[in-house]
């Protein structure tokens, strides 16, 4: 995408009502346009949604296909994508924006800065999509499953809270198994190596993302992991 569409869309995501964004680490306030700061934190409930329904998070959202999905498949939830991209976050929040729908929020970001904007116990479900796999050893920590983010999560989830992992990486999907495997405070409900070739008991699996559709076109098997906080 050309860099003047890029800057286009982020333009519009501020005129958006259903963008926040705030990526600074020095001042880690959502902004709701250039000037207007939203303290949401604990209420997106009271304050945004205005509703009581449990609020979903898709991490490393892109397009936002699964928040879109997930909220069509299920009118009781509140979805929240993030990422850090303003051009894909974009289409999903234009999208949720001209099918009226008020239950979808997107919030572009960096995932370390989301204790800053959530509470705990404020978040029900975590679903990580298609994350970078960060191949190399020396960059694991920045994996989205990696120890350092689950202390993250911790800190926003509720108890019971599920998280879900959709990749098509071998190298991330067992990662993602020992780390869960050494925390005492997640247990592993499920884990599947290739979620295609199986009988789908979740009809949320068969929604796809953009990233998704490219790997399944290059033959990649999907993988899945179900994940639950128990502390
Ligand atoms: C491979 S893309 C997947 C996008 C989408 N889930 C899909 O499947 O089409 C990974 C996404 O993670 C986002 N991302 C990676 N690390 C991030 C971080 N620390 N904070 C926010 N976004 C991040 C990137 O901006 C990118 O959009």
């Amino acid at each position: 995408m050309s860099t003047k569409n890029k800057l286009l869309r982020f333009a519009e995501n501020l005129s958006l009502p259903n963008v926040f964004e705030n990526y600074s680490f020095s001042d880690p306030v959502l902004y709701k346009s250039l000037h207007d700061k939203v303290d949401f934190k604990g209420r997106w409930n009271e304050l945004y949604f205005k509703n009581d329904f449990p609020i979903t998070l898709e991490l490393a959202c892109g397009g936002g296909e699964y928040s879109l999905g997930l909220s069509a498949l299920f009118p009781q939830k509140n979805l929240i994508g993030v990422d850090i991209k303003g051009a894909r976050i974009w289409r999903g929040a234009k999208k949720a924006f001209e099918e009226n729908n008020t239950r979808i929020a997107f919030v572009r970001t960096k995932i370390e800065l989301i204790h800053h904007f959530f509470e705990k116990n404020e978040i029900s479900e975590i679903w990580i999509t298609f994350p970078d796999p960060f191949l190399k050893h020396s960059k694991s920590t920045k994996r989205l499953t990696s120890p350092f983010y689950l202390s993250l999560y911790k800190n926003i989830l509720k108890h019971d809270a599920i998280v879900h992992l959709k990749t098509d990486d071998t190298n991330l999907y067992q990662f993602t198994l020992e780390v869960i495997h050494e925390d005492p405070d997640f247990i592993l409900l499920e884990s599947n190596e290739d979620i295609y070739r199986t009988d789908l008991i979740y009809p949320e699996l068969e929604l796809k993302t953009y990233y998704e559709l490219k790997h399944l076109e290059q033959g990649k098997r999907i993988k899945y992991i179900r994940f639950q906080y128990k502390a």
